[in-house]
């Protein structure tokens, strides 16, 4: 049984996980404070702001996961914490927590890296004839609002070395991260943040032809992604067709060719990449997972039996921070008492205790 806590940008979450006889963890609860409403007003995350805020909410949402689960401190085998790489501040709340509880009850703590977390969402409630389908060497595409990074997983997590992350990356963005790229330009077009899911669902019978838009770095030899053009043509487009008053009529239409834009970068290349590495499955995590039309194109033209994460931990949430947590656990990585005095947070990648991990 092992606690997950998630803080490192504007989610505050706690979770209860027991593991079962497959590589499938079980989910017993999930509480989740989401603060999206609090930095909508400003157009994007607000730093401060969100550290202000986990810390009013970080206690109640590990004792509504404790609660919902039916247990208390003495049931748990671990606590798992996201310690890089994320908002500082973000990061020190759900760390200075999972401290305390640590040391007080004398529990194993486990640093978790949160891109691991979007990995190991994968294994979440998982049905194991889905986890069968996942044939290593797996492409696993992470792709959130921070990240787009194409890892080649030819290990199970319980077997991943420290620098799993660093020593299997084939390709990532060169500037924005593909979830900014929808964010970015939704907020062009006046959605509210975090945009994905408006420029999703307003895509729909928007024709993706319409407008033509860059695919940066076509070169087949390139694995890499880059959206920065995206958001500058984007702005263009926009700014003629708001000078010549048809915006409006074009929105749908507008979405679905951005959309379109964003989805043929990512499938072009992770198709690349999995020839390029003889991948036999491909997992798609991270907030972006959720796009109605990257599942659509994947379904219709994936090499490879394609996975995704259940919904609902595809964005960030504790659940997949406890499946990384139980990962690193089963492998012995529970901190000894003198480093969990000394852990600390990570904005950058790297891991706590002094572990590079890109
Ligand atoms: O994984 P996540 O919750 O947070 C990070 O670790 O970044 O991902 C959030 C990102 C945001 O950029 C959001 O706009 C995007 O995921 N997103 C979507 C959709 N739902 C969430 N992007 C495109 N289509 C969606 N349906
Ligand atoms: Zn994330």
């Amino acid at each position: 049984m092992i606690l997950g806590i998630e803080s490192s940008c504007d989610e505050c979450s706690a979770s209860v996980l027991q593991s079962s006889p497959t590589r499938a963890l079980e989910v017993k609860s999930v509480a989740t404070f989401s603060q999206i409403q609090i930095h909508q007003p400003f157009g994007g995350v607000v730093p401060e702001i969100a550290s202000r805020n986990h810390l009013e909410t970080i206690n109640p949402m590990i004792h509504q996961a404790l609660s919902k689960a039916g247990i208390s401190y003495s049931d748990l085998d671990a606590i798992a914490v996201t310690t890089c790489p994320g908002l500082v501040g973000a990061l020190l709340v759900g760390v200075s927590a999972a401290k305390a509880i640590a040391y007080a009850k004398q529990i194993p703590l486990v640093p978790v890296h949160h891109l691991e977390g979007h990995v190991s969402s994968l294994f979440l409630d998982a049905d194991p004839k889905t986890l069968d389908t996942l044939q290593l060497p797996c492409l696993v595409a992470v792709i959130s609002g921070g990240h787009t990074h194409l890892y080649v997983m030819n290990q199970w997590p319980e077997e991943w070395p420290l620098e799993f992350l660093s020593s299997q990356l084939v390709a990532r963005s060169r500037d924005d991260a593909a979830g900014e790229a929808f964010d970015k330009t939704a907020k062009l077009l006046g959605f509210p943040y975090p945009g994905g899911k408006w420029l999703d669902d307003h895509a729909k019978g928007g024709d993706p032809s319409r407008f033509a838009l860059p695919r940066a770095l076509p070169q087949k030899s390139v694995l890499d992604f880059s959206f920065s053009g995206l958001k500058t043509a984007a702005s263009l487009l926009i700014q003629d067709l708001t000078k010549k008053n048809q915006l409006e009529e074009e929105i749908p239409h507008l979405c679905a060719s951005i959309q379109e834009a964003i989805v043929d970068s990512l499938v072009k290349k992770m198709f690349l990449a999995i020839e390029k590495y003889n991948c036999q499955s491909l997992a798609i995590v991270g907030g972006v997972a959720a796009n109605s039309r990257l599942r659509e194109r994947l379904e219709n033209e994936s090499p490879v039996p394609t996975l995704f994460p259940h919904l609902k931990y595809c964005t960030d949430n504790a659940a997949m921070i406890g499946a990384a947590g139980y990962f690193r656990f089963k492998q012995g990585r529970a901190l000894s008492t003198e480093d969990l005095l000394t852990l600390n947070a990570s904005p950058s990648a790297r891991h706590a205790p002094g572990r590079a991990l890109s």
